[in-house]
Order: C-alpha cells, then sequence, then structure tokens
C-alpha cells in the first residue's frame, strides 16, 4: 500500500505531481487553510504531511497524525512548527533552505529602494491626479542609499544575498548575527558589530533573523530608539520580530524616517492597522519569496524532503537531524 500524505493547499507544480508518483496524496483545495477540525481529521491517517506558514502544527496535531513520520514546509521559516515536540515523537521535519535566498534579498532590495526613493508615494501620486505642475526641484525627494551604510541583522543566507547586493551600491556593511565569524563576514565585506552599535550606525536596517523566542520583539521601543532619525527599518523576516506599535510610534513621532514592512504580527493585518495609514511605510503582503523561480523549487524541495523520508533516505533540508536517534531512516521506510 501507497504511503499516504495530506498536503494543506495547493501548491505550483511539480509538487504534488512528485509526491503522487509514490503516495496517495490528498489535497486541501482552495485559498483558505484547512480548519483545526479538518487539519486534525485528514493527519489522523496520513504517513506525511506537506503543510505552510499559516498551519500551526503542534503536539496535538502530531498526536492525531499517529502514522506520521514527516512533515515539510513549503517555507524557510518553521515558527509555525513545535520541533521540539516533533523530535521527541520520532517525526522528522523539513523546510525549504536556499531556493527563496536570492528572491527574498531580491525583494528586500526592492522594499529598500522603494521607501528610501519614495516610488509608491511617487506612484499614487500620478494615479490620485496630483501631478499637475511641471516639473520641481522639490517633488517627492527621497533619500540615496549609494554610499551608506547598511546593517544587516541575521547573517544566514538570505542576510548574505543581501550583503552581496549591497556591494554594488559601495554600501559599508555592518552586521549582527549571534553566530557569524567575523572572516565569514569580512569575505563578503563585511563588519561584525554589536548589535546596540549597528542600530546606531546604520542608514538602514534590514532583519533577516528566524522567528524564535530570543527574536521575538528583538526590535522595540529601544531598539527603536537608538536609530538614526533618517534611517529606514525593513522587515521581510517574520512580523512579531518587531514590536509593531513601538514601530507605528516611532514612524509617526520621528523616530526614524520610514519602513519597508512585509511581514506582519497578524497576518493577514488588519485594514485599520495605523501601519496603513502612514505615509511613510511601504507594506506588502508577505511576498518576499513570491518569484515564479522561488515558488517552484519550494515546491519540489518540500515534496521531495517527504519521498526522500519515505524512502528511508536522508534530504539535505532536514531542520532536525538528530530525531533520527530517536527514530531511524530505517523504521520510516514506506516506499
Ligand atoms: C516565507 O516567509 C518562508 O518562510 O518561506
Amino acid at each position: 500500500m501507497k504511503p499516504k500524505v495530506y498536503v494543506t493547499r495547493e501548491i505550483p507544480s511539480p509538487g504534488i505531481e512528485i509526491l503522487q508518483k509514490y503516495c496517495e496524496v490528498e489535497v486541501h483545495k482552495g485559498k483558505l487553510p484547512p480548519s483545526r477540525e479538518e487539519l486534525l481529521r485528514k493527519v489522523s491517517d496520513k504517513d506525511g504531511l506537506l503543510c505552510l506558514l499559516t498551519d500551526r502544527i503542534d503536539g496535538e496535531v502530531m498526536d492525531t497524525g499517529k502514522n506520521l513520520v514527516v512533515i515539510s514546509t513549503y517555507s524557510v521559516g518553521y515558527d509555525h512548527i513545535d520541533i521540539e515536540e516533533a523530535t521527541k515523537r520520532g517525526i522528522y521535519v523539513a523546510h525549504t533552505p536556499g531556493v527563496l535566498t536570492e528572491a527574498v534579498a531580491d525583494f528586500t532590495w526592492a522594499l529598500i529602494l522603494a521607501i528610501t526613493r519614495r516610488v509608491v508615494e511617487a506612484d499614487k501620486f500620478i494615479r490620485s491626479g496630483k501631478w499637475n505642475m511641471p516639473w520641481q526641484p522639490e517633488l517627492l525627494v527621497g533619500r540615496e542609499v549609494y554610499g551608506k551604510t547598511l546593517g544587516i541583522v541575521g547573517f544566514g543566507r538570505i542576510g548574505k544575498a543581501v550583503a552581496k547586493r549591497a556591494k554594488g551600491f559601495d554600501m559599508k556593511i555592518l552586521v549582527y548575527d549571534i553566530a557569524v565569524d567575523e572572516e565569514t563576514a569580512k569575505s563578503l565585506g563585511a563588519e561584525v558589530v554589536d548589535l546596540d552599535t549597528l542600530l546606531r550606525e546604520s542608514d538602514i536596517v534590514s532583519l533577516h533573523v528566524p522567528l524564535t523566542e530570543g527574536t521575538r520583539h528583538m526590535i522595540g521601543e529601544n531598539e527603536l530608539k537608538k536609530m538614526k532619525r533618517t534611517a529606514f527599518l525593513i522587515n521581510t523576516a517574520r512580523g512579531p520580530v518587531v514590536d509593531e506599535k513601538a514601530l507605528i510610534r516611532a514612524l509617526r513621532e520621528g523616530w526614524i524616517e520610514g519602513a519597508g514592512i512585509d511581514v506582519f504580527e497578524k497576518e493577514p493585518t488588519d485594514i485599520d492597522n495605523e501601519l496603513l495609514k502612514l505615509e511613510n511605510v511601504v507594506v506588502t503582503p508577505h511576498i518576499a519569496s513570491a518569484s515564479l523561480e522561488a515558488r517552484r523549487k519550494m515546491s519540489e524541495l518540500s515534496a521531495t524532503a517527504i519521498v526522500k523520508i519515505l524512502k528511508g533516505e536522508k534530504p539535505e533540508n532536514l531542520v532536525n537531524p538528530e530525531v533520527e536517534k530517536i527514530r531511524p531512516l530505517t523504521e520510516v521506510k514506506r516506499i
């Protein structure tokens, strides 16, 4: 009998096709995630689960999915999965690192340039019929990024890709990361500093840390007050890394000049979120990895991880390799 896999949303090709070669696949249809009840009901007889960052995968889901041996998320972030609980139960967890790095780094730069050069404001200006005068010396004047200082918080794959692009703008690059060595940073033309120095000296602060208990609200009132009044904050990581209420005050009261925000404390964010009423913010709906290329590769990688594990092979994109000690791969082989 083929192993059974539940996919919590329709994902781009070729993930489903890859799974269907070896597994009996059930895909949740529609644009909304499955309800909690549905998720629990569907995992109850499945060997594998392909989930999205909108699904909360905790101990209850794992206990209900008595046969679950693999959970693969169609995302690089895995803060929605209780990894410790999975490991305890011998469940292999995979994610999609690497394949969306360039898409997210590109998008980070789209936000940096959009907010510093007021691209969205300018677009709204024309569309709302306000461009009724000839060329103006003071119209929509922004700030240059060329030669400025970029502070990268979190120097993993994405942070490094953002740094590489900054070299083209001849920027000074400061990085803060709990686990970065001077040599790696130096090879990318960056200087390792403490968070305080980074916040005080950067013209643009870009966040690239995962969401953990250690990074939740790591940018709050104190941190925003340390930034230059002319600086910009960019968040393409996870909403709760920033205290959104403090950010709104910072933007409204001029502690910082502007922000580019792709991720929110609550998603989708409410239409009456104060952030959306401010001119000095560019907002986007959690789309930093949304390139055709990245989404296709995320689909392939997340599905392939399930197939590999069910074949008793080790994929490179495991979040919890220590799980092998709890349940060796020979015991999860179903194909
Ligand atoms: C998107 O936010 C991801 O984690 O892949």
